[in-house]
């Protein structure tokens, strides 16, 4: 059957789909355009392409069709109008900042943040006279009250790496707007099957591709999506001269293999996840356990509210505190141990030591993340033997401790 010409196709089709013209050959899968360089049938043509008088493709570094491809895909996926892919999440973060603000404009950034993200705005931008401040935007008012003239952008995660405090898009995009600042949202844990900041307000989500959107484990790769005339820019002036962060032919069709199945492994990681940390909740020697689908979860409304489910990523802490957490991670055995999240695999791994020590031990501290913490990402294996796991694991660990 195929769906009315009136309505758009739902989720999972435009994952499948989105932008795809079709090719001359027939193929099923898009071929891979493995080229740096596109050649002018004349010199005409190639001046034509450069003013941007005459579509097509110039240079990989600029555009590729096999890229362009992904890109039309996930800019329909989180409703955008266009979206530009990069060799990283970094990659994304940089090129889209260093087009969106010039010396003497402020970022009010989120407490609560990737540890690079959190290094490149505060020990990497401020050095070229852009003024970064941290506040709670999870509360909404402190950001009515904290921004300015010279706000140029307000950025945030929602769930953020690695607290999982949540940000209201709608509220914060709404006093963003009026003051004229620009709003960034890293999409990363939420993915747009769970959360669509544009929907809500917000004018740019970035991604690290390497995460859900790939879903593997088997490439590093970003995303900008956004209005087409600022993407246009960031493509232009951030990616092309700026960073030069460029995505790779094979790792964007290896992204469009990701987002095939992107819905469904969603679906998988924030059941099994519910679980896990209901689980873990009611378990002896574990403190606290950050998740939004919690009972206990401060922000539950809020979650339920923004978000299509609750995630995969979990943070919890032992009592006993570091040294408990570090015994239960060595001792897990179907758990891999490293950083990165959103693949099959479920990965475990240490915040303060790792993902965020490019932070200092005082900048931890004062963005909430405890030196204890322990990030859980739940991958797609059966629940019941990650359960096992866990449970011999912290088994372990009281064992070994005592
Ligand atoms: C929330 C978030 N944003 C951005 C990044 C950076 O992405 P990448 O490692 O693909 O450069 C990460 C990486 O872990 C992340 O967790």
């Amino acid at each position: 059957m195929h769906p009315s010409k009136d309505l758009e196709p739902g989720f999972a089709t435009r994952a499948i789909h989105a932008g795809d013209a079709g090719d001359p050959h027939g193929a099923l899968t898009p071929p891979v355009h493995l080229t740096s360089t596109f050649t002018f049938d004349r010199v005409a043509d190639g001046a034509a392409r450069f003013a941007g008088e005459q579509p097509g493709h110039v240079y990989s570094r600029i555009s590729n069709p096999t890229v362009d491809l992904l890109e039309r895909r996930v800019a329909s996926l989180e409703g955008g109008e266009a979206a530009l892919a990069t060799a990283s999440g970094m990659g994304a973060i940089t090129s889209l900042l260093w087009t969106l603000v010039a010396p003497g404009d402020e970022i009010i950034a989120d407490e609560a943040l990737y540890g690079c993200t959190y290094s490149f705005l505060h020990h990497g931008l401020a050095r070229f006279g852009v003024r970064v401040r941290h506040i709670d935007l999870s509360d909404a008012d402190r950001l009515a009250r904290a921004i300015g003239p010279s706000t140029r952008v307000v950025y945030f995660e929602t769930p953020a790496n690695p607290t999982m405090r949540l940000v209201d898009v709608e509220a914060v995009s709404t006093i963003a707007r009026r003051a004229g600042a620009t709003v960034v949202v890293d999409n990363t844990y939420a993915t747009p099957v769970l959360t669509r900041p544009i929907e809500r307000g917000a004018d740019y989500v970035v991604h690290s591709a390497t995460k859900y959107l790939g879903g593997h484990g088997d490439l590093v790769a970003g995303l900008v999506v956004g209005p087409a005339e600022g993407m246009e820019r960031v493509r232009l002036e951030g990616l092309k001269d700026l960073t030069g962060a460029v995505m790779a032919p094979l790792t964007a069709h290896l992204v469009m293999r990701g987002l095939k199945t992107l819905e469904l492994r969603m679906q998988r990681h924030c059941q099994s996840a519910g679980r896990i940390a209901t689980w873990l909740e009611r378990q002896a020697g574990v403190a606290r356990v950050h998740y939004p689908g919690l009972g206990s979860c401060p922000q539950r409304e809020l979650a339920v509210r923004q978000m299509a489910g609750f995630g995969g990523m979990i943070a919890f802490e032992l009592e006993g505190g570091l040294d408990a957490g570090v015994r239960f991670m060595d001792s897990l055995q179907l758990i891999r141990r490293a950083v990165s999240l959103g693949d099959a695999e479920s990965l475990v791994q240490h915040p303060a030591s790792m993902t965020h020590s490019t932070m200092t031990a005082e900048e931890r501290a004062r963005h909430g993340i405890a030196e204890g913490l322990i990030r859980l990402s739940v991958g797609l294996e059966t629940p019941e033997d990650l359960v096992g796991d866990l449970d011999s694991a912290l088994a372990a660990s009281r064992l070994r401790a005592a």
